[in-house]
């Protein structure tokens, strides 16, 4: 296994430019098994994840091939509908292959993702919109063994929490069945827009984008279609969220400032000066300026999002006073409270809600850290980037799962990091 090694307190500087969204190539990448023909994807990042589900789909028959950012998959060879825990448990959103197996084939055998170090994920959701369409859900020996005679039906599918992936395989199963389905209190996240494009590229006829109720009048055929991963909001967020930690002056390219709204809006209470531009972020910290302690809770789009929470927490850490951080999308999201505390910052958690006491003047100091789950890892850099002396980050796979060449990027913005042996 390999660790990340990174020298603090060095000013960011220049430009980082932002590769395409995880949560978007995963699904849409997924979306791929619904028809044959060759799928052409734009701005696709080359992570774990997305390789992860690259083989899943090789397993299931599809052929692939990667020219620079853009993929070409071939969905004509789909013959198997079996997706094993051995590839499912390194990856919970493999189950993203469940609507369009069903859709397609009629019949789909995936392993149940199981947990993870931030929750339990369970996909009961997905399950219940499934056999609301006439599939027949068994779970047994950790598999979700599902099938249906025929094709899906249409239905009125309420979800009681804005899945996001729910929602996604809902998408992909609805636009193939027969008559409409009408998905209510629907995720707003704007990958699901980039499915919904996508999907409608193909063929589908779906209506209400980047709302909560979104209604799908499914087709008999769908055909393989172009398209273009939007840019990682998280990945801004994460570089925006070090800047401003670790002070300087850096534009982040390639990313798109509107899906970003809440997180705009709270580097701006901390003090930082955010500059929006069409597609870039310009953050400017000066780290005579104290930064100023904001306060947090995570909702679903376009509320804070969850995936910059424990990015935020570093900052927080850093801050000239006390801020409340409240998790309320996962139960277990606070792995990286414990890590952030090794380096000497002052957190105090009481279930899903964290109080940061700013150390103010006090740098946070370099230690030995160890990554649990990507968004953690993601905090456990910005800290070490704006901490005094070494620290060293082990497990970083879990840091290779959602960004593509952190390492090039931040020594891009000029700071002092590389990987090394554990
Ligand atoms: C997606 O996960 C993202 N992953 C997550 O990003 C992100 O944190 C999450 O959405 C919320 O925005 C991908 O897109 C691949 P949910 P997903 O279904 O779809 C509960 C990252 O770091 N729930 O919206 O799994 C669930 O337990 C990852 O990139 C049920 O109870 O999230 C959670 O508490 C981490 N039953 C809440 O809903 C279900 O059937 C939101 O989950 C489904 C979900």
């Amino acid at each position: 296994m390999e660790k990340l090694v990174i020298e603090g307190a060095k000013q960011l500087r220049g430009e980082v430019r932002i590769s395409g969204a995880k949560n978007a190539a995963l699904p849409l990448i997924a979306a791929s098994l619904l028809a044959p023909g060759i799928h052409v994807l734009h701005n696709v990042p080359d992570l774990r994840d997305t390789r992860t589900i690259l083989r899943l789909l090789e397993s299931l028959g599809l052929t692939w091939e990667r020219e620079g950012e853009t993929l070409k998959i071939d969905g004509t060879g789909l013959r198997f509908s079996e997706a094993s825990y051995e590839l499912v448990k390194t990856m919970r959103a493999s189950v993203l292959v469940l609507g369009p197996l069903l859709a397609r084939l009629g019949q789909a055998k995936v392993s149940l993702p199981g947990g993870c170090a931030i929750g339990a994920r369970p996909i009961n959701f997905h399950l219940m919109g499934l056999e609301q369409m006439g599939v027949r859900c068994d779970l047994e020996h950790g598999y979700v063994d599902a099938s249906i005679d025929g094709r899906l039906q249409g239905a009125t599918v309420y979800f009681d929490v804005p899945s996001v992936g729910g929602t996604e395989n809902l998408l992909m199963a609805a636009s193939l069945a027969k008559g409409t389905t009408v998905i209510k209190n629907a995720a707003r996240e704007p990958e699901i827009g980039n499915l919904v494009d996508m999907l409608n590229g193909m063929g589908a006829k779906i209506e209400g984008r980047d709302s909560e109720r979104l209604t799908i009048h499914g087709v008999e055929n769908l055909t393989a279609a172009e398209s273009t991963i939007i840019p990682d909001r998280i990945e801004a967020g994460t570089y925006a969220i070090a800047i401003a930690a670790v002070g300087g002056d850096a534009v982040i390219s390639n990313c798109e400032p509107a899906h970003l709204p809440s997180l705009v809006e709270k580097l701006r209470l901390t003090g930082v000066k955010v500059e929006v531009g069409a597609d870039s972020l310009r953050i400017v910290s000066d780290t005579n300026t104290p930064i100023q302690p904001v306060n947090v809770t995570t909702m679903p789009y376009p509320g804070y999002p969850t995936d910059l929470q424990a990015q935020f927490m570093a900052l927080m850490a850093c801050s000239n006073g006390l801020s409340v951080i409240h998790e309320t999308i996962f139960e277990n999201r606070f792995m990286h409270v414990a890590e952030l505390q090794r380096m000497g910052a002052d957190i105090q958690v009481d279930g899903r809600v964290a109080m940061v006491k700013g150390l103010g003047e006090m740098p946070l100091t370099g230690a030995q850290v160890m990554a649990t789950d990507l968004r953690a890892s993601s905090s456990l850099v910005i800290a070490a980037l704006a901490a005094k002396g070494r620290t060293e980050i082990s497990r970083i796979y879990h840091l290779e799962r959602g960004y593509e060449d952190m390492v090039g990027k931040l020594t891009g913005l000029g700071a002092t990091a590389w990987k090394e042996k554990e």
